[in-house]
């Protein structure tokens, strides 16, 4: 009897080991490898190359709820492994979907969120984190997988077309408001797609332009911002440029995608290519690119390769196993069932919360800020102001409720300030008949792009008699595919015309003159702003922007938005100025990055270069007095701890920004005359109130990289340490030495320059 039961055990035991052998293995259930051992290549292949056109004009059988109108891509779906489609969908300032979705019984909009140049002027990763939160919460209950976002590329020269998607000019900012972006979105359970990597920092030509940039500007500027979101957040996918580096296509490179971003940094996740980034599928696959987006014909060319023994299949199961590790994360292989309802109420609420934490005050003469309390009636000048322009064009669009839309108009009226019928009347009549005159396509964008009103003398003759204050906009708009000019950086004759006129028949009147910008990227403010007694940079803040701003006219809200990227006086001072686009200027092929490391305030700071706004810089409604400046050890192998006090002086509760600066010592390699190291915001502090602000240094945050050891590299030496209100603003300074010199870490001699650069340094002091 033991015997039979034994026998049977054992015959039911091989008989389910052989039923388990020819079950198919399941994504999620089994291994990854052994569901890529059942794979046939052309499947390997579909996995690997999205589903580009395929996936509009025969949804998959059983894949119709993946069908998210105006997502930007489709991953291929294998059901007989359980391998669900993932759903990719911009964009950087909020989910990018269409309104009206086929199987949908309401809209689909979208919450507009402040563009990423805003939000970067708050200097507050938590509030950013919130709005990550928000946004990746519409991305997973409207039933996507992945936000192509955030965009990081560093925002090189003031006319690049996607500043506005960008954070800042420096990559500790850029690099801490990434990962604030991604932790909050991807709390959602959903992914993100940290992009453009990288020095996707000129438009033209975007596609085959060949950026020659120097090792050392490569890590410590544009690679930096990259590689601090990456170890601190771990973003699920990061997505390739457009642009060659150095000669190669950055999806094409093996050194950029595995050396560095994945065996230097620790990257886990999937790479794929921007929509339609590079040329060889071979060679981004054989670099680490993992998935091709959106998917257009390379499929053949993948299996004539591996057939041919051009391309090992082993580097396809490499990609796969990331392509099935990432799908496996995705709300909708986890079976996620998406509302379609997200609270757009309370995400309008970060909206309008963050925007106010946005905007900037650029110049606030004798309190001309806020309306004193006899303002009552408003004279509202320039297009902008009744045609607030929220974000800018391209990928990274969002199509919000129009309903949930104010113009500066509305929210001053709604604000409980009096307009004037007439002048309203006017530009709102200009307003609908651009709208009414263009092309179908255009009428979204036809006021941004079109040139100011002209008004004459007598219209504003009447204004100041009917209105205590003026109140002028000046807009920009600009998007991906093309970068402004150097015109576009100046303001027009009709816009300086209109400033002036305003101007004088205010101050003769002894009324004030506030011009506000909404505007992605600087503009010449050098030249119009001693006209007027206040600047507000309101940025392109979302759909709530102008709701924010007049909270700040009215003063229910203090400023405490600061510049993460230098106004300078004119164009020509910026350091790439000479060198943007390209070469040739009409039609570049390269593009030299002379400036090195010099970019933004690096620059105007450690050549002595006045600018109008300097990196940093905005001012508050209330003062603030920085004090008692201290250091915890003198030893950085245990970090240095820095600690300021911070004390509003003023008569409002208001919120500083505090920066800490380091002028390094450069006797074996010239360096900026300083660099921002740290940044910290204080809380909401009332009259009267202080705040300890902490930072911690470590040796890795001192170092500068050093080509000829290929290694990031402390010098010995006095470490001064600034603590400024801005770049040019530095309140209080201690310092302290390094005693030897520290190799902290020594990494891969890659990227190296395929042209000769004409580079810019500063010569070390050879001491
Ligand atoms: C843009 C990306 C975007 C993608 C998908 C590309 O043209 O450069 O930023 O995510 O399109 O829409």
């Amino acid at each position: 009897m033991k015997q039979i039961n034994l026998l049977l055990v054992s015959l039911l035991l091989a008989f389910s080991a052989f039923s388990q052998n020819e079950k198919i293995p399941q994504l999620g259930t089994d291994k990854i490898d052994d569901v890529i051992s059942a794979m046939t290549l052309q499947e390997k292949v579909y996995l690997l190359v999205g589903m580009g056109d395929d996936a509009w004009k025969t949804p998959p059988t059983g894949q119709k709820s993946v069908m998210l109108g105006d997502a930007a891509g489709l991953t291929y779906p294998i059901p007989r492994f359980g391998i669900t489609s993932a759903v990719l969908t911009d964009g950087p300032a909020g989910l990018r979907i269409k309104v009206e979705q086929s199987l949908a019984s309401h809209p689909f909009y979208c919450t507009a969120f402040p563009t990423a140049t805003s939000l970067a002027a708050t200097w507050n990763t938590a509030l950013v984190e919130e709005v990550g939160k928000a946004m990746g919460n519409e991305v997973l209950e409207y039933g996507s997988d992945v936000l192509l976002a955030p965009a990081i590329n560093i925002q090189r020269n003031p006319l690049g077309g996607r500043n506005f998607e960008y954070y800042s000019e420096d990559p500790l900012v850029v690099g801490k408001m990434a990962a604030a972006m991604i932790r909050g979105i991807q709390s959602n359970g959903v992914g993100t797609s940290l992009k453009h990597f990288v020095a996707n920092n000129i438009e033209t030509n975007r596609t085959s332009i060949n950026e020659v940039i120097s090792q050392r500007a490569l890590r410590e500027i544009y690679l930096r911002g990259f590689e601090i979101a990456v170890k601190e957040s771990q973003p699920w996918t990061v997505m390739t440029s457009y642009n060659r580096i150095n000669g190669f296509y950055t999806s094409e490179n093996r050194d950029l995608l595995t050396s560095i971003l994945r065996d230097e940094w620790g990257f886990q996740g999937m790479v794929m290519t921007d929509w339609g980034g590079g040329k060889d599928a071979v060679a981004q696959m054989n670099a680490g690119n993992d998935m091709l987006m959106p998917g257009n014909g390379q499929r053949q060319e993948l299996i004539d390769a591996v057939n041919n023994k051009l391309l090992n299949e082993s580097v396809l199961d490499q990609n796969v196993s990331r392509a099935l590790a990432f799908i496996m994360k995705t709300p909708r292989f986890r079976g996620y069932t998406p509302t379609y309802t997200p609270d757009l109420k309370a995400h309008a609420q970060v909206a309008h919360d963050a925007a106010g934490e946005t905007m900037v005050l650029l110049k606030n003469d004798k309190n001309a800020l806020p309306f004193a309390s006899n303002v009552k009636r408003v004279a509202l000048f320039g297009k902008t102001s009744y045609h607030f322009i929220a974000g800018g064009t391209g990928s990274g669009e969002v199509n919000y409720n129009p309903a949930a839309e104010a113009s500066i108009n509305d929210a001053l009226v709604s604000g409980g300030y009096k307009l004037l019928q007439p002048l309203s009347d006017f530009y709102k009549n200009f307003i609908d008949s651009l709208v009414a005159g263009a092309k179908p396509r255009d009428k979204k964008w036809v006021v941004d792009f079109h040139s100011e009103l002209p008004v004459s003398q007598n219209q504003i003759s009447d204004q100041v008699k009917n209105s205590d204050i003026a109140v002028i906009t000046i807009g920009r708009n600009a998007g991906e595919g093309s970068d402004r000019t150097a015109g576009n950086f100046l303001l027009s004759e009709t816009e300086k015309d209109l400033i002036k006129s305003v101007s004088s028949a205010y101050h003769a009147a002894n009324k004030k003159v506030v011009v506000v910008l909404n505007i992605g990227s600087p503009v010449s403010v050098a030249d119009w702003r001693d006209d007027v007694d206040a600047v507000i940079l309101a940025w392109q803040s979302g759909q709530e922007g102008a709701n924010a701003l007049v909270d700040i006219l009215k003063g229910k809200i203090n400023p405490s938005g600061k510049l993460a990227e230098s106004f300078p006086m004119k164009y020509e001072d910026a350091p790439s100025s000479s060198t943007f686009p390209g070469e040739p200027k009409d039609n570049p092929v390269n593009a030299f990055y002379n400036e090195g490391i010099y970019v933004g305030y690096r620059y105007y700071s450690t050549f002595n270069v006045p600018v109008a706004y300097a990196f940093g810089y905005g001012l508050s409604y209330t003062q603030f007095q920085y004090s008692g400046i201290s250091l915890n050890n003198n030893n950085v192998n245990n970090d240095i701890g820095v600690s300021v006090k911070v004390k509003n002086t003023g008569k409002v509760a208001g919120k500083e920004i505090v920066q800490l600066y380091v002028n390094a010592p450069a006797a074996e390699t010239g360096k900026p005359v300083q660099e921002l190291k740290a940044f910290a915001k204080t809380g909401l502090l009332k009259p009267g109130e202080s705040e300890t602000v902490s930072f911690k240094l470590s040796n890795s945050d001192l170092a500068s990289f050093r080509t000829d050891l290929s290694s990031w590299v402390t010098d010995k030496g006095t470490y001064e340490i600034r603590i400024g209100a801005s770049s040019n603003d530095i309140r209080q300074k201690t310092s302290f030495d390094i005693p030897k010199t520290v190799v902290v870490e020594k990494v891969h001699n890659v990227l190296y320059p395929n042209l000769p650069l004409k580079e810019l340094n500063v010569k070390a002091s050879g001491k």
